[in-house]
């Protein structure tokens, strides 16, 4: 495995193996790797030719400075765990060479991103679109991997590709989970063991929130219901809980078993902000 820092290292490693022309995969992250992430490295070494990994906590897409600098960082691990899942090249790039001078680019995916993680961190999306952007155009994959945890992300990054005409094929994969059912994230390292039991809610409503809606519950009634649960449970704070068309991100008042559709959901548990979602109907 080797690692580089910058586009210019990329451009000369690719000369090496040019000639055997291989698919390139990519798998961006913000390091802080789990299980979830390993489980894209595997798709993407068993698709590509050659696998990159990139590793870089993206200042643009935090909303809250203090998310930022709490961000876990772990890059030792990270780069031990990557080495032993087999990945070609890792990318590891500083600030100053992503972002040479602030941008103010500004990126709308108009109605993808006025509900939801768009609506409660504003900018979000921006920054995402902008990272993700330039990624592909430094690394120039033929195949981005991204995970299906971060739904809204993928609909944008979709929207992205289309709309820009990036040469790529996204492959999407699906949520990996902890035994009990909680969606592993980076963000869980930061739970303490009573938050850690608490943050199971999150995965607990949606599933009961679909066998209700399965079983002729209105969605008015199972969002009541869901809210309630919230409620009682101390430290934990809902801030959406909602049914969205799975590709639009329109949102539902009601349920249509016609359409494809998830619910999602956010929650703080403590000072920990975690996201969760579960398709109904797929
Ligand atoms: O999903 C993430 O970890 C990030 O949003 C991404 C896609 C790596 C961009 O910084």
């Amino acid at each position: 495995m080797q690692v580089f820092n910058t586009p210019a290292e990329w451009a000369a490693i690719r000369l090496q193996f040019q000639s055997k022309n291989p698919s390139i995969g990519l798998v961006p992250t913000m390091g802080a790797l789990h299980e979830g992430h390993l489980g894209l490295v595997t798709q993407c070494i068993k698709k590509s030719g050659v696998s990159v990994v990139s590793i870089f906590v993206n200042p643009t897409q935090f909303n809250n400075p203090e998310d930022f600098e709490k961000y876990p960082n772990s890059l030792q691990e990270d780069l031990d765990l990557l080495e032993k899942a087999g990945v070609d090249y890792v990318f590891v790039p500083e600030v100053k060479t992503m972002y040479p001078q602030e941008t103010n680019l500004k990126i709308d995916f108009g109605s993808l991103e006025r509900v939801l993680e768009g609506a409660f961190r504003p900018g979000h999306f921006n920054g995402v679109g902008i990272i993700v952007s330039k990624l592909f155009h430094m690394i120039q994959p033929d195949l981005a991997f991204f995970g299906q945890k971060d739904l809204q992300q993928v609909a944008i990054i979709k929207r992205m590709v289309n709309d820009l005409s990036f040469p790529i094929q996204l492959e999407i994969v699906s949520t990996r989970r902890e035994t009990d059912g909680l969606a592993l994230s980076s963000r869980n390292r930061r739970l303490s063991p009573s938050e850690r039991e608490k943050a199971l809610i999150l995965y607990q409503s949606m599933v009961l929130a679909k066998k209700e809606l399965l079983e002729g519950k209105s969605w008015f009634e199972v969002q009541q219901t869901i809210q309630r649960e919230f409620e009682k449970t101390e430290g934990v704070d809902l801030e959406y809980f909602e049914l969205v068309e799975t590709d639009q991100f329109e949102l539902f008042t009601d349920f249509d078993p016609q359409k494809k559709n998830s619910i999602c959901v956010a929650a703080y548990v403590g000072e920990v902000r975690l996201i969760d979602n579960l398709p109904v109907i797929s």
